[in-house]
């Protein structure tokens, strides 16, 4: 099949890629030139595994093409979908401004062509959006009506960034949002050689299946964190809990990993959607207001707890390691190192970071003070005391006993084995606190 990808970040990408890896003509159309050039250079405009060996491929094979033109890539397409961001505002509503001029423009487009079109919103959008928002606008726009002429679908992405290839080519389950039998069709058509399980549905249930995966995923981390904050204080282990609570196969133990919080793009902007849409439904959330309160809590309490065994940390020469939201990625939004830093700077601190990819990205938003290591070994050579917040696989591998300049380890994401660390007081986030 023909298809149009509108946006060319995680979503768009790698969808499009896994589209051409199952033998479909794609498409990738984003007003932002950079990214397009990347592509056609046959890398990835941002750091994801696996992802430049399958655009070079592609590329190669002519399945993968790229435009700014977003009317002609419509035009000689069957199926578009939307991918571009939906950010949240100050106020944690959804940004949909990039979804409504994307809508425009496709209407726009589906004027002068012929035939049927489909098309796909594949960005997370709160419930009601795709059926109450985007299909008007297209149908004003196109002078078409959902039907026979113009299929309309809403199909959410799950992908994790890290392993964003696997996930769009693996998927647990394809969720296809329409009201239509002939999109329904046609979709599972195009998804079929995915060999994933397919749940039929309708747009706003799609949407809100996405918003709840989410906000379930970060209410067991945040649920996770502050059964932590207990067991600390019990004198037991955190992981050995859970270890003993995922067992259970009605919880399962994903996602239940304690430490520093969750970060990225999507848990805490769908959770701040999901609430922001119940204030307006007029319907009470204790639960997700909740899961964000806790996760603000992570990030000071690592701090908190180093202040406490330092006895202060003014002018202690601290050494953040890891400053992506999460390994393998770049991508630094809602990532727990800026809380991190800046806790540690308002203390009096001396903060520097180290990432293997993300240092550029952080630096943005880094308190002014802050320094930057390009080397891991040089920041640990620097350091007294070590705050972990990203397991990136090589800070498991460091050799502590050459570093006798270190006096404490403090892990926000239980990385590093404790027989590693002989002479340095060491404390994990979850593990029995530490005596001052
Ligand atoms: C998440 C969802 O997993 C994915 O399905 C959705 O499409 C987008 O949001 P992502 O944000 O890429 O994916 O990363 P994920 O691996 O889910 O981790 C999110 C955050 O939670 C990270 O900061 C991670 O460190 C943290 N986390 C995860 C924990 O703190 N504990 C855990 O047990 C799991």
């Amino acid at each position: 099949m023909r298809i149009s990808i509108i946006g060319c970040g995680y979503v768009g990408l790698t969808t499009g890629l896994a589209l051409a890896e199952t033998g479909n003509q794609v498409v990738l159309v984003d007003v932002v030139e950079e990214k397009l050039r990347a592509v056609e250079e046959g890398r990835s405009p941002f750091y994801e595994p696996g992802v430049d060996e399958m655009i070079l491929k592609h590329r190669s094979s002519g399945a993968l093409s790229t435009t700014t033109d977003l009317g002609r890539a419509v035009e000689g397409s069957d199926i578009t979908f939307i991918a571009v961001g939906t950010p949240s505002r100050e106020d944690g509503s959804m940004d949909d401004t990039f979804i409504i001029s994307a809508a425009k423009e496709i209407g726009d487009a589906l004027k002068t062509k012929d035939g049927r079109h489909v098309v796909v919103m594949k960005s997370t959008v709160v419930p009601g959006t795709t059926w109450n928002t985007i299909r008007p606008l297209i149908e004003e726009n196109s002078g078409r009506k959902a039907g026979p002429l113009l299929g309309i679908a809403m199909c959410p992405e799950f992908l994790r960034e890290g392993a964003a290839m696997h996930d769009s080519l693996h998927p647990d389950r394809v969720v296809i949002g329409t009201m239509e039998d002939e999109t329904f069709e046609v979709l599972d058509r195009l998804f079929a050689p995915l060999d994933s399980r397919i749940l039929r549905t309708d747009p706003t249930t799609a949407e809100m299946i996405k918003y709840a995966s989410n906000s379930l995923l970060a209410t067991k981390i945040s649920f996770a964190n502050e059964l932590s904050r207990i067991c600390e204080r019990v004198g037991v282990d955190v992981y050995d809990v859970m270890e003993g609570v995922g067992m259970d196969s009605r919880i399962s133990p994903q996602f239940l990993r304690a430490g520093v919080g969750f970060g990225g793009s999507c848990f805490p902007k769908d959770v701040s959607a999901l609430r922001y849409l119940a204030r307006e439904k007029g319907v009470p959330t204790p639960i997700l207001d909740g899961v964000m309160e806790n996760n603000e809590i992570q990030p000071g309490h690592l701090v908190q707890v180093a202040e406490r065994t330092m006895g202060g940390l003014k002018d202690v020469k601290a050494l953040v390691l890891g400053l992506a939201f999460k390994p393998d990625t770049d991508d630094v939004r809602f990532t727990r190192s800026l809380p991190v830093a800046r806790h540690l700077s308002s203390l009096g601190a001396r903060v520097a970071g180290h990432d293997p990819k993300a240092t550029e990205n952080f630096r943005k938003e880094a308190p002014p003070e802050m320094s930057f290591f390009d080397d891991h070994e040089e920041g640990l050579s620097w350091a007294d005391v070590v705050f972990l917040v990203t397991e990136w696989p090589e800070y498991a591998a460091i050799e502590w006993e050459r570093y006798p300049n270190i006096r404490a380890i403090f892990d926000g994401r239980r990385t590093i084995e404790p027989a590693s660390v002989k002479d340095i007081a060491y404390w994990s986030m979850g593990s029995p606190l530490p005596e001052p």
